[in-house]
């Protein structure tokens, strides 16, 4: 393979990320599978100091979309999955949420409660403590709330994690 097209190649498949920060969570060793207005603990996302400028004006957003580095799951990826409230159905790892992917990235969107200097005290995080933050930006109202959205395939008699009936603080 002759250089050019080795550096083509890295250019669309061989890039790195690096982590901008450190998420800090009540969670050693388990994670709950959504995470809640209301779950108990201190919740932080704490930048490294290079990037803390990065963080201005964010304070005026409620929620954040934080965007992390599942780091503890592993090489292995089922592309079919069978969460385990579903009853036995299987489905396509595209169409979960399961942490075991091709790209182990985790998305999760929390209400800012305050910032402090690099750290951004938020609501429940359904993450690890320790786990790598990889990227925040800002839940824009206008721009991210589908009134036509639904719950695809994840039907009312199964004990989804986001059961209506077991998330009261976001009704
Ligand atoms: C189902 S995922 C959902 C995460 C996110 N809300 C999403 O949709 O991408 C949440 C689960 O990820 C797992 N998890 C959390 N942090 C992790 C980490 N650092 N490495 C591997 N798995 C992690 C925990 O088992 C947790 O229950």
């Amino acid at each position: 393979m002759s250089q050019k097209t080795k550096k083509k190649k890295r250019s669309v498949s061989g890039w790195r990320l690096k982590s901008i920060g450190w998420i800090r969570t009540p969670y050693k060793e388990k994670a709950p599978r959504h995470g809640r207005e209301n779950d108990p603990g201190i919740f932080r996302l704490v930048l490294d100091p290079e990037y803390a400028g990065g963080l201005d004006h964010l304070g005026q957003f409620k929620y954040i979309y934080v965007i992390a580095y599942l780091h503890q799951s592993g090489k292995k990826y089922p592309l079919k999955v069978s969460p385990p409230w579903a009853r036995g159905k299987v489905v396509g790892v595209f169409a979960s949420r399961s942490p075991q992917r091709p790209n182990p990235i985790g998305l999760t969107i929390a209400r800012i409660k305050k910032i402090r200097g690099n750290e951004i005290f938020t609501t429940g995080l359904d993450l690890l403590d320790g786990t790598p933050l990889l990227d925040i930006k800002p839940y824009i109202k206008d721009a991210d709330v589908k009134s036509k959205a639904n719950n695809g395939w994840i039907r009312r008699n199964l004990n989804s994690p986001w059961s209506k009936q077991k998330d009261k603080s976001s009704r």
